[in-house]
């Protein structure tokens, strides 16, 4: 793993942004996977000054994305698709139907869930997947316990994710009890992870995630069974790492290693 201490949420972003641009220049194709929430939006800002300015294409490439809120349609101000659409996809030249984002209004959620696996293969796989962590150590919507062997599924969420996400409702009775969610299991086939985190409110989980046990009770832990994964995360974020001077030593002598 890779661990990249940045002292503000912009640089942070600006870092995150430039592997995107990196993975799309190597492959203008690409298949990236989004996530959703407030600590990716300084990169999705980011990305979207690079298409106006220069010229960061996204023509030919394909988006999965990580999570949806079950019951919330596409309009609704709260869902995933609408918080997409307004902070990243309306504003760069991605095809329509180069999009995916997981249904939460389905009929026949067993059967959207194994499409959208199915797609994800189909499309060769994610090249690139961006995380956030919750405070309770999850990726997308993989609370505590869930396996690290899952698959896309529905998901019941802990009453602590309800309670962080209250805030963006208007009362907590409105969050979603239910998600539909990427598994641990799909997001390690990724071919490159980055994982974003920013705020003291995310330094237990960001070091239960890289210096605790590969345990469900947290599922970023898992990234350390993955092969290319970077934390890139802002300096309050990473209070509680207790290897921090190794980390920031191997940035530092990084670009002279042989
Ligand atoms: P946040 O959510 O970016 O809004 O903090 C992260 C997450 O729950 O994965």
């Amino acid at each position: 793993m890779e661990i990249i201490v940045k002292e503000t949420v912009e640089e942070m972003s600006k870092v995150a942004a430039r592997v995107v641009a990196h993975t799309l220049n190597a492959k203008p194709n690409a298949v990236l996977g989004l996530a959703t929430g407030s600590t990716p939006l300084g990169l999705y800002q980011e990305l979207v000054r690079m298409h106006k300015e220069e010229n960061l294409d996204f023509s030919q490439v394909t988006t999965f994305n990580l999570d949806e809120y079950v019951g919330l349609t596409q309009k609704h101000p709260q869902s995933y698709h609408y918080f997409m659409h307004e902070n990243l996809f309306k504003h760069i030249n991605i095809p329509k139907q180069n999009i995916y984002i997981p249904s939460g209004t389905t009929d026949n959620y067993a059967a959207f869930c194994n499409w959208y696996e199915q797609r994800i293969r189909e499309c060769g796989g994610v090249d690139l997947q961006i995380l956030g962590i919750g405070s309770d150590g999850h990726i997308a919507f993989n609370e505590p316990t869930s396996s690290l062997g899952s698959r896309t599924r529905i998901k019941t969420l802990a009453r602590q994710t309800i309670e962080d996400n209250a805030r963006f409702f208007d009362t907590r009775e409105q969050v979603p009890i239910y998600a539909i969610t990427m598994g641990v299991g799909t997001i390690l086939e990724a071919h490159k992870i980055i994982l974003l985190a920013n705020g003291e409110k995310k330094a237990d989980a960001v070091a239960a995630a890289i210096e605790g046990p590969v345990t469900s009770m947290i599922t970023a832990s898992a990234l350390q069974l993955h092969k290319d994964t970077m934390f890139i995360v802002d300096r309050p974020a990473a209070g509680k790492l207790t290897m921090l001077d190794y980390y920031e030593w191997i940035q530092a002598k990084m670009p002279n290693a042989p």
